[in-house]
């Protein structure tokens, strides 16, 4: 392992552009992320955050009409290309949504559905991974006694732990999260920040957010998106007390959003 590991760029984009049939949502992105940090992507509705964390791991494909155009390297491989296997794709590079999304199964199923479908037959084996990813998802200790629950009887906030924990389980190195806390209340938001806190030791984090104060609290990286354009991009603090752009200054002081 590279002493600098942790500088290392693992998400690279150059010169992203995206388009819905004729209209362009994104507009020439370039943007680097390194290793074991949270990344926040701000800026108002409809600005191309989403579309941006769907062109990571190609999820735009299946929109009909959408077009990724560009350079995206993930660990230095071009992904954003039809040689790439993309089951391979969307293990390494992860998805959690707004909306918990549970399978209807068993809270045990729910992790150990896709590692037996990739071939891990032995039960042990999936034991240990369905309680090593609950644990890193910080769920564990609320489940081991209901782990044949259905996944459905979990409250909001453990559903979307849950969903963290079974994207966990491919071992990716990436965990996108598109606003994983918005349809939470404040107490199952907390504890999601702090996961997420926890989890950068492990893997690299970008996360949509339309909370500007969780953006400040869990985030290293913050980059503003407006229109289609990144603004701005930069160390977050730096972001929030001294921004460059008169754009970004007016979006995080409230004059627009
Ligand atoms: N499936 C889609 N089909 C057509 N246009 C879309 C689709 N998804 C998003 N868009 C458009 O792309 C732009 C960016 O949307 P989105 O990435 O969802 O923004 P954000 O996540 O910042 O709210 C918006 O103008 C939106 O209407
Ligand atoms: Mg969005």
């Amino acid at each position: 392992m590279l002493v600098n590991e942790a500088q290392q760029t693992v998400i690279k984009t150059t010169d992203l552009s995206v388009y819905y049939g004729e209209k362009q949502a994104l507009k020439q992105i370039h943007m680097d992320i390194e290793r074991n940090s949270v990344t926040a992507f701000i800026g108002p509705s409809g600005c191309g955050k989403s579309t941006f964390l769907r062109s990571l791991n190609r999820m735009n494909e299946l929109i009909p009409n959408c077009r990724v155009e560009g350079s995206i390297q993930i660990d230095g491989i071009e992904v954003n290309t039809d040689s790439v296997p993309i089951e391979g794709l969307r293990k390494t590079v992860g998805m959690v949504f707004q909306r918990a999304n549970p399978f209807f199964k068993s809270i045990y199923e729910n992790i150990a559905f896709a590692p037996r479908f990739h071939g891990m037959k032995n039960k042990g084996d999936l034991d240990h991974l369905v309680e090593q990813s609950l644990r890193k998802a910080a769920l564990w200790d609320e489940v081991k006694d209901r782990l044949h629950d259905s996944a459905l009887a979990l409250s909001g906030g453990q559903q979307q732990r849950l969903c963290i924990a079974r994207t966990i389980a491919t071992d990716p190195a990436v965990l996108l999260l598109d606003e994983p806390a918005s349809a939470l209340d404040p107490i199952s938001t907390l504890k999601i920040e702090e996961l997420i806190v926890e989890l950068k030791d492990e893997y690299t984090i970008v996360i949509v957010t339309h909370n500007l104060h969780q953006a400040a609290r869990i985030s290293n990286q913050t980059a503003f998106f407006l229109m289609g354009e990144l603004v701005e991009m930069g160390n977050t603090s730096n972001l929030f007390t001294s921004p460059q752009d008169k754009r970004t200054e007016d979006y995080i002081s409230g004059k627009f959003g």
